[in-house]
């Protein structure tokens, strides 16, 4: 029964050392793209094996593997016995789209931004604050700032190819190839380097792998067991960095095609075939067969375990087992609160306030084919989040800031970016069912309110504050009735405030924001007229995401977002 259990830990292999380290850069990417017909046929056996779940439901089946996984009491364990956190032992530093550059899809990003926001001065957007590490500007700002002595680079990004699963190496390739050229650029001689990849049947994993084969003394793929076992994710280790003259050449170039000529890595191969050492094609071969074998039985055995009825009990002391020699394996400890970086406080709540969170699941999953059914499930589900958000009747806040006000202002600057697809200011569901009915173009008298989402329109609320403060007069208010999605407009909020006594939001009267009490501030005025309306924002994120404030903004947001929803959809019900 031990071996048994081993086995879970044991998917790994190992490349072995190239005979010759020789390599040519005369005709870098200039060489037709080219299949390996062993990987080729490994490809369409996986994807034949992958189609027989083509019919299952998403969740359903996501329920069921997360039931047959035997490794799925590792994480309840680990998390009651040693409460995990990150090792502050070390200096970081980390990149990854901004969650908050409103440009960004909440689909290519993780939901959950908690973390980030406790540690923000570790993380590096780049120059356009998008944090894209596919543009060369943003990696040369992370290199700007880096540490002297980089000793690992761990690289896991990825995005969503639900749409087409089949696909994924290639669809992921070049977000590999610019992790790795990142990767050693950053890294230091004698350091190492994790990447998360998939499969690698293509020419352009290939030619990654054969770089890092080239330039780390090892090189290693991990399938952890706490990684699901049906799908393709694997762990790249690629142990002590040789830095040489030859690697520095050969990286130099490929970052000139991939970044500045943005070459498409797809079409044009790093190398030719007969470049690769024979040797490592066979050692590629044996690994992507291996993994692929790994998967396939994976898959079969969920989908045997689909229709019979589970030995529940069999498998519950399996998972235990596993989660027990996880434990012993890997002499996981608690990390003393004091070296902790956030702490358990600030981890506590899932969300700052959490309406509904369920539908939080369904997020990206809206189907693209409009029907009566789909309109009166979202009818169904807003009136339930509304019923949520109704709990709360009135709002009120007040900003303290007026003395300081000032050191709570960064500027910040970057790209351009057209449309809010992606914004923390309002329940992710409900943003998502807004953008789903803009994607519909219904062509509605309620074209205006979409423009909301425009970035042009983000001054609007400044603007309009300033034209009319001459004739507020002394005691009175102000009202906007304007999502306020962006960080520049919660901005905006967060610095006209500064002019009252108190904002309100009055759920049971009219959604609107109403600033209560005006009062003169000829400084701060003068300030705002020189405000540069091509800032992407103004206000630090944490005195934005400041818990009375965010609430205030979030509530406010997702109850307007959510009538106006509601409204389309009950016309287009009425219509069908
Ligand atoms: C699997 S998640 C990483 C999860 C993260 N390590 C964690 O534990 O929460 C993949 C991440 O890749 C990042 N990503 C995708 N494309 C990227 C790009 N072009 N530049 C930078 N990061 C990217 C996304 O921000 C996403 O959060």
């Amino acid at each position: 029964m031990q071996d048994e259990i081993d086995k879970y830990f044991l998917k790994k292999f190992q490349f072995q050392q190239l005979g010759n380290k020789s390599f040519s850069c005369t005709n870098l990417f200039g060489n037709p793209s080219w299949k390996v017909p062993e990987l080729e046929n490994l490809k369409i056996h996986l994807n034949c094996t992958k189609g027989l779940l083509s019919h299952m439901e998403a969740e359903r089946w996501h329920e069921h593997t997360s039931y047959t996984n035997r490794a799925g009491a590792v994480f309840q364990k680990v998390k009651s016995e040693v409460c995990p956190e990150l090792l502050t032992q070390f200096s970081w530093l980390a990149a990854t789209l901004n969650p908050y550059y409103e440009g960004n899809s909440s689909k290519s990003m993780i939901g959950d931004h908690r973390f980030i926001h406790n540690t923000l001065c570790y993380w590096n957007f780049g120059h356009d604050d998008t944090g894209d590490i596919m543009e060369w500007c943003n990696v040369n700002a992370i290199l700007q700032c880096k540490g002297r002595h980089v000793n690992l680079v761990t690289a896991d990004g990825s995005i969503d190819c639900a749409e087409n699963p089949g696909e994924q190496e290639k669809h992921l390739a070049k977000l590999h190839w610019c992790e790795t050229i990142s990767a050693l650029l950053l890294l230091s001689p004698g350091g190492s380097y994790v990447l998360k990849m998939f499969t690698f049947f293509e020419h352009t994993a290939v030619s990654l792998l054969y770089i890092l084969r080239l330039s780390f003394e090892d090189l290693h793929v991990f399938k952890p067991c706490t990684s699901k076992e049906g799908n393709s994710e694997v762990y790249i280790i690629a142990l002590r960095y040789t830095q040489t003259h030859e690697i520095q050449k050969l990286l130099r170039i490929i970052q000139a095609q991939v970044y500045e000529r943005k070459i498409d890595i797809s079409s044009n191969a790093l190398f030719s075939l007969s470049e690769i050492p024979e040797g490592f094609l066979r050692d590629i071969i044996s690994c992507a067969t291996l993994f692929k074998d790994h998967q396939e039985e994976a898959i079969m055995r969920n989908l045997t375990l689909y229709n019979v009825p589970l030995q529940g009990k069999e498998l519950a002391a399996t998972k235990k087992k596993v989660a027990k020699r996880y434990m012993q394996k890997y002499g996981l400890r608690s990390i003393p609160l004091t070296k902790q970086i956030l702490g358990p406080e600030n981890l506590r709540e899932r969300s700052l306030w959490n309406l509904q969170p369920d539908h939080e699941k369904n997020l990206g999953s809206l189907p693209l084919t409009v029907t009566p059914e789909l309109f009166t499930k979202l009818q169904f589900e807003l009136k339930e989040i509304d019923f949520f958000l109704e709990k709360v009747k009135f709002l009120k806040w007040v900003n303290r800031a007026k003395e300081d006000w000032k050191d709570k202002i960064y500027h910040t600057y970057g790209k351009s970016y057209g449309i809010i697809r992606n914004t923390k200011f309002c329940h992710a569901y409900i943003f998502r069912v807004f953008e789903f009915l803009r994607e519909l173009s219904l062509d509605l008298k309620s074209k205006s309110f979409f423009e909301a989402l425009d970035e042009t329109g983000q001054v609007f609320l400044i603007n309009n504050f300033l034209d009319v403060s001459p004739i507020i007069g002394t005691g009175g208010n102000f009202e906007t009735r304007c999502p306020v999605l962006s960080r520049f407009s919660v901005a905006s909020v967060w610095i006209i405030s500064l002019f009252f006594s108190q904002v309100e939001f009055d759920f049971e009267n009219d959604t609107l924001i109403r600033f209560v009490g005006y009062h003169e501030e000829p400084l701060i005025l003068n300030w705002m007229r020189h405000l540069d309306p091509k800032l992407l924002n103004f206000v630090k994120i944490p005195t934005l995401f400041q818990n009375s404030f965010y609430n205030l903004i979030t509530r406010y947001n997702t109850k307007l977002l959510l009538e106006f929803s509601l409204s389309i959809i009950n016309t287009m019900l009425l219509l069908c």
